[in-house]
């Protein structure tokens, strides 16, 4: 059973940091930041008209709401693309402030009525965990506009995190073959999402995998040797998209090794994951450095797979919850760790950093696990599968920094065009055993 308590505290969380993200004038929460992103004001009655639909109108439009039809309309993220949603008639910041204030607090009084079950066989608390995710999920990418957004820093340099270790980046883990499971029961994580349902096994082969994330001390090696100007390691859609991008470096490094993180231009640290890289430069970078991206069997076998029990662990370094000690989640370092900086996080395997710091990119489509059923928000997972019509996405992994722990489990899919970098992004290493 999910606890309630938990889900008040982690809605309290989420809306604390949604809170702190807006937190800057009005002219600059109306603003576009780029068309790849929403105006931050569009957001916030987002986050406050999903919570209203799911918890207090049980996912029925034609229940009646605290916003008008036409107003509602503007928040509905299938009805507007990214770039146009500047041009809306969108609810002024302290209107969209009020309007989540009042959902939040119906909602709350909801959470402390709601029955153990409800007859559906589904935990009714379920609904809630999802908007915790929502909210979380829309708060990175606020972040992501924030990264992107250009003037004077409206937000610091972030938390301090522990240090690095020497002489990890660049190694690598064994991982033998044989069959893991993949994915999760509801009964054994009742707040995980349709897309990581349902367990079941896979033989996965023998390869290797990096221990850490690629660094950028290591991504400077790849420029330095001409990766960018060499067609050899570039697929033909990612030597199309590099020259139309004319892109040299990751996305915000400056041509003098500099980089502009959240407004801030400093040095690029040599020993922090690399972040704001594509797939396809992800896939070059591999292939010059004569290894591969896994796929995302691999990745999830090398994160959650204990070989010793024959069974799955909660987290990489088993059951006990995430802390600052073994993981960079939760959006307050506002970059990646230094490589080696959680050796207790390791995984049974020994590979490192596996959840949080960056998204890591795999070479897999986004799939459907076998026997796959879609939950209350529809439109969460399905219209993205392959051969849905909807892209050609690639599944990225593991959450990065500005992921809050209380959403992510190893078990956990992201995914994304494979042109993407203004997402925090960045790759680990794989090859055939
Ligand atoms: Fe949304």
């Amino acid at each position: 059973m999910i606890a309630r308590e938990a889900l008040a505290r982690d809605l309290a969380s989420a809306r604390e940091r949604t809170l702190r993200l807006v937190e800057i004038d009005d002219a600059e929460l109306m603003r576009q930041y780029d068309p790849l992103m929403s105006p931050l004001v569009w957001d916030l009655a987002h986050i406050g008209w999903q919570e209203e639909m799911w918890l207090l109108r049980g996912n029925d439009a034609r229940r009646p709401g605290l916003l008008s039809t036409e107003v509602e309309r503007l928040y509905d993220a299938f009805a507007h693309s990214r770039a146009s949603r500047v041009d809306l008639p969108l609810l002024p910041p302290a209107d969209a402030r009020a309007f989540c204030d009042t959902v939040r607090a119906k909602a709350l009084d909801a959470l402390d009525v709601l029955p153990a079950e409800d007859g559906t066989g589904v935990d009714p608390a379920f609904v809630f965990g999802l908007v915790v995710s929502h909210e979380n999920q829309h708060d990175e990418t606020m972040l992501q506009a924030l990264s992107i957004r250009t003037g004077p820093p409206v937000l610091d340099r972030g938390a301090p995190l522990p240090p690095g270790r020497a002489g990890v980046a660049g190694t690598s883990v064994s991982v033998p073959g044989g069959p893991v499971v993949l994915g999760v029961t509801a009964a054994d994580e009742p707040l995980s999402l349709d897309n990581e349902r349902d367990a079941h096994v896979v033989d996965v082969p023998s390869f290797r995998i990096g221990r850490v994330p690629v660094t950028n001390g290591e991504w400077r090696e790849f420029i330095d040797d001409g990766g960018y100007r060499e067609s050899q390691w570039w697929s033909e859609a990612g030597w199309a998209h590099r020259c139309e991008g004319d892109l040299m470096a990751p996305k915000f490094w400056s041509a003098g090794g500099t980089r502009r993180r959240f407004g801030h231009v400093e040095d690029v640290p040599a020993d922090e994951p690399v972040q704001h890289v594509s797939y396809f430069e992800a896939e070059a970078y591999a292939a010059w450095a004569g290894a591969r991206l896994p796929t995302e069997m691999e990745w999830e076998k090398a994160c959650a797979w204990d070989p010793a029990t024959g069974s799955r662990r909660r987290f990489p370094w088993g059951a006990s919850e995430p802390t600052a000690a073994l993981v960079n989640l939760g959006g307050v370092a506002l970059r990646p760790a230094p490589v080696g900086a959680y050796p207790a996080g390791a995984s049974a395997y020994g590979a490192e950093q596996m959840l949080g710091d960056v998204w890591e990119w795999t070479t897999s489509a986004l799939r459907p696990w076998p026997g796959f059923t879609s939950m209350l928000y529809e439109q969460y997972s399905q219209p993205f599968f392959e051969g849905a019509g909807a892209g050609d996405y690639k599944v990225l992994r593991g959450g990065a920094w500005s992921v809050a722990a209380s959403i992510l489990r190893p078990s956990f899919r992201n995914w994304d065009h494979p042109i993407r970098r203004q997402i925090f992004s960045g790759l680990r290493l794989a090859w055939d055993a």
